[in-house]
């Protein structure tokens, strides 16, 4: 058991799945998994271990910002010995170059948090994902994301939900910036301080200059494709 999660030693896999919602970690469970077992269910943030295509693999709910999934990240790597963390989430795009339902794969992290400058004192660290996880969901999305595009580019780890000066977005955009979640930096920073592997994998739910919204039933359509993709590159890459 660590302080958040209540799973014994040996009850969760090497390789784990972190969607936001812990709803949608059990979805994935009961869809995707054989034999999935719940191991936590501290602060009904519910963790299960099952097995794709024979071999063992967790999902974990992360919450909601970076606070939240840096508990998690922090106590997988250093209680449960997990080598790999691959965030499945959602994004919100920032350009028309990206459009709703399309994947997102996030090869690094640009953030407002105050957790990185505390970490470095105020050096400028550059979270990136790891480039072997990126490679395989790259490739596995080539035949996994039907008509959905796949990008990979970087996003914005934003603090703010509801940001106090959206007129800020518009300069990160210029700068290459696809797509805004809430928990990617914190992941690469956590991961690569424990020497372990992370990769981020988005679907987008929203646009941020068009407006539109994608339908419930859409984002469990795209989702399940995402966490296919998350699948095959945890356990093949
Ligand atoms: N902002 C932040 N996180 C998000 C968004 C958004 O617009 N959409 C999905 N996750």
């Amino acid at each position: 058991m660590s302080t958040h999660i209540g799973a014994q030693s040996g009850a969760i896999a090497p390789v784990v799945l972190m969607p936001g919602d812990p709803l949608r970690a059990r979805w994935i469970a009961e869809t995707f998994l054989d034999d999935a077992r719940c191991y936590t269910e501290v602060r009904g943030m519910y963790g299960f271990t099952g097995t794709w295509r024979g071999r063992p693999v967790s999902v974990q709910g992360s919450g909601m910002g970076q606070p939240s999934l840096a508990i998690y990240a922090h106590e997988l790597f250093s209680e449960y010995d997990v080598q790999r963390v691959i965030r499945v989430g959602s994004c919100g795009a920032m350009t028309e170059r990206v459009a709703v339902r399309d994947i997102v794969i996030a090869s690094g992290a640009c953030t407002d948090s105050s957790m990185n400058r505390i970490r470095f004192e105020g050096l400028d660290y550059a979270p990136v994902a790891d480039f072997g996880l990126l490679r395989a969901a790259y490739d596995a999305a080539q035949g996994a994301a039907g008509d959905a595009a796949v990008h990979v580019g970087l996003i914005y780890s934003s603090d703010s939900f509801y940001p106090a000066r959206p007129e800020l977005s518009a300069r990160l955009v210029d700068h290459g910036v696809l797509a805004v979640e809430m928990e990617a930096s914190a992941l690469y920073t956590i991961a690569a301080g424990f020497g372990r592997q992370a990769l981020v994998v988005c679907t987008v739910s929203d646009h941020l200059v068009t407006g539109e919204q994608t339908s419930a039933l859409e984002r469990e359509q795209t989702f399940g494709a995402m966490v296919e993709i998350a699948l095959t590159a945890g356990l093949d890459g």
